[in-house]
């Protein structure tokens, strides 16, 4: 065994050890309200040391996933993965920045109107950081927590807490060639791999997740939190940006050990694929968070009649009520759901819902329907009939996942797809986040299909829209503020659905 081999397998068991020793579990109650670091569980809450698997931190991970050593090289693990990770992600990708942000004069300006401390708010640091919702952290003073904390969307974040599989994960013997993905995921490591998973993962953030504590409400917003864009998963996925090889360039008898067992989608048009099912994974996530508050509200009044829980405005439609009052107006042109002054739901994920529905076939007729009846019960009184909206969302998350599931076995139809694209851009005047959404996920087509890549035509109405609705999101590491979200205020200001109907038509006209 080559001495940086020997290095590398000796000394994990140390690093663990000393975690372990100097691991008190903390718990931080799960589904309460997001309370702030320093409200320790008492000990009788804390939970049994195995149950779970806990953080270690991403500092353990660069010993081994900055430089492929010569090992790696003759075992062909460098066929599928580049042990470069860790690098990637400290300079190129964002999500080493999130907590950083925190301590910025933007979140300075949101503490102070919120009245509380950013870098140490499980309010901010449930998407900023690795999440403590449930029994991961293992940190046991509260300066061992801060570090882990002080890493931003850290590997585990997303790879899941670390301590059970850090050991015996780098051996194909032990793990990758021998446990299923179930196997690896009671061990705590997420399933990424699997289409569902990680969209359900990044979405978590990027859309919220109210029972993990990770929402951006309207109180945050109003204090000054960035907008947050809108969000395919598989655009994002490259504007991380990637730190894995695409699973179509692993060699074959890789793909079998390693991505068979998780998913089955091995013909083309992969990526199209993973678009429709993260359509649809959005659409059941927004239905959750929609649904957990009318929940909230329906049982107030069910125990105080008349006097409601206070509604959260950011899972409404933010134009309904953030609009210019001009004329004309491409709001009444496009026209209402149901009445006029009455906040319906959020459009973007619900556009995206429309395209995983135009790709699954047969669940077509219940999901359209699960989700009329959602647009129903927000139309029934101002903010929604809680105990009918709580209703409508949990119908449309069973039916979601019987889409998700047909999906991930069926053919997908990717003219289908493009047509159900055009037509929502060219006929129904989407909204700003909308149509970006349209806009990705007809890159991700067209990336897939060359007939449509190879189309000088169709790469002509491609950049109006791309230019029009700022659809590149910037690669480099620079600060979401500096860079994406001006683009994307400035486009949001301008847009006029009316004006990309042309290129949307023309789009269309051109699918062979
Ligand atoms: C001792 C070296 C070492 C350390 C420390 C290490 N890794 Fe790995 N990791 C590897 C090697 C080698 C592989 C490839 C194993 C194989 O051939 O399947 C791997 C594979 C992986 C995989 C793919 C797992 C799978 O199921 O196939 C993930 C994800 C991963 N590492 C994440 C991490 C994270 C996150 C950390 C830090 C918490 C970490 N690793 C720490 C060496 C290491
Ligand atoms: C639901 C998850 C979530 C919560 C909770 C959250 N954020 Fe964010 N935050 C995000 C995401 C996602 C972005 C990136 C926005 C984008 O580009 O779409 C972001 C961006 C930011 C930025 C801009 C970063 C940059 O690169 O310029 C700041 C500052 C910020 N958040 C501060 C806060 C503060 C302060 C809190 C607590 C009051 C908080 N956030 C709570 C998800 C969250
Ligand atoms: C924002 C979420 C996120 C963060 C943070 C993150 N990863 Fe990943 N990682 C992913 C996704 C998604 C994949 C791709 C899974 C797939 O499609 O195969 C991946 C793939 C990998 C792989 C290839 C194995 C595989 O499952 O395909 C390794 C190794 C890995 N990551 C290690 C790391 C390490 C080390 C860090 C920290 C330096 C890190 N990751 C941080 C999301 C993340
Ligand atoms: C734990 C919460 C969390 C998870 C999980 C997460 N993100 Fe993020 N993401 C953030 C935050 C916070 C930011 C803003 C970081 C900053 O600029 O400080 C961000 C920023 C980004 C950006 C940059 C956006 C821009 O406008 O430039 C991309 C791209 C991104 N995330 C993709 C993903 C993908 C893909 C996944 C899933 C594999 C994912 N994220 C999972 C919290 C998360
Ligand atoms: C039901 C109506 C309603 C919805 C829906 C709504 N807001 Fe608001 N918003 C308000 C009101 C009322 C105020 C307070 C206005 C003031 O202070 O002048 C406000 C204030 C704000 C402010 C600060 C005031 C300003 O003009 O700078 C921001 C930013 C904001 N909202 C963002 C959003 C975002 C983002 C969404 C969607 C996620 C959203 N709002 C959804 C009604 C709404």
């Amino acid at each position: 065994m080559p001495t940086q081999t020997l290095f590398r397998y000796l000394s994990v068991p140390l690093l663990l050890t000393a975690v372990l020793l100097a691991g008190k579990l903390v718990s931080i109650g799960m589904g309460e309200p997001p309370a702030d670091l320093g409200n320790r569980a008492s000990a009788a809450t804390v939970p049994q040391r195995d149950a779970a698997s806990l953080y270690v931190g991403s500092n353990k991970c660069e010993r081994c996933h900055t430089h492929p050593i010569d090992d790696d090289k003759r075992s062909g693990r460098t066929t599928f993965m580049t042990l470069t990770e860790y690098p990637k992600w400290l300079h190129e990708d964002k999500h080493s920045l999130a907590y950083d942000v925190l301590g910025g004069t933007n979140s300075l300006q949101i503490g102070r109107l919120m009245g509380i401390a950013p870098q140490t708010d499980r309010k901010c640091l449930s998407c900023h950081s690795v999440d403590c919702s449930s029994t991961q952290c293992s940190e046991a003073s509260d300066a061992a927590l801060a570090a882990l904390r002080s890493l931003g969307v850290s590997c585990e974040a997303c790879h899941g807490p670390a301590s059970k599989w850090l050991r015996v994960h780098d051996d194909e013997k032990a793990w990758r060639n021998v446990l299923p993905p179930q196997a690896k995921t009671a061990q705590g490591l997420v399933d990424l791999r699997d289409p569902v998973v990680r969209a359900e993962k990044c979405l978590s953030c990027h859309l919220g997740n109210a029972p993990e504590g990770k929402v951006v409400t309207h109180e945050m917003y109003a204090a000054g939190h960035p907008p947050v864009s809108g969000f395919e998963v598989e655009t994002f996925l490259d504007a991380m940006p990637t730190h894995w090889m695409p699973a179509d360039v692993q060699p074959g008898e890789i793909q079998k050990h390693y991505l068979d067992r998780a998913y089955p989608a091995k013909e083309k048009m992969r990526k199209t694929r993973f678009m429709a099912i993260g359509g649809l994974v959005a659409v059941r996530e927004y239905a959750r968070l929609i649904g957990y508050y009318a929940k909230t509200r329906a049982t107030a009044q069910a125990v105080v009649a008349g006097a409601g829980a206070s509604t959260e405005l950011a899972v409404y439609d933010c134009q309904a009520c953030h609009h210019e009052l001009t004329l004309p107006s491409w709001r009444q042109v496009r026209g209402y759901h149901g009445h006029p002054g009455r906040p319906p739901a959020r459009a973007w994920p619900l556009v995206l819902g429309n395209l995983g529905l135009a790709a699954s076939g047969e669940h077509q007729a219940s999901l359209r329907k699960a989700l009329q009846s959602l647009n129903d019960a927000l139309d029934r009184q101002p903010f929604g009939d809680p105990a009918q909206v709580a209703a409508a969302a949990a119908r449309i998350e069973e039916e979601c996942q019987k889409a998700i599931d047909s999906l991930r076995l069926t053919d997908i139809n990717a003219t289908d797809l493009v047509r159900a694209i055009c037509r929502i851009g060219a006929q129904e005047l989407p909204d700003y986040e909308s149509a970006r959404q349209l806009g990705w996920a007809f890159d991700v087509i067209r990336r897939e299909a060359p007939a449509l890549a190879a189309d000088a035509e169709i790469a002509k109405s491609w950049a109006v829209l791309r230019d029009g609705l700022a659809l590149q999101l910037p690669k480099e590491k620079e600060l979401v503020v500096n860079k994406s979200v001006p683009q994307t205020l400035t486009a949001a200001a301008a847009y006029r659905p009316e004006t990309f109907s042309e290129a949307w038509r023309k789009l269309e006209s051109k699918i062979p």
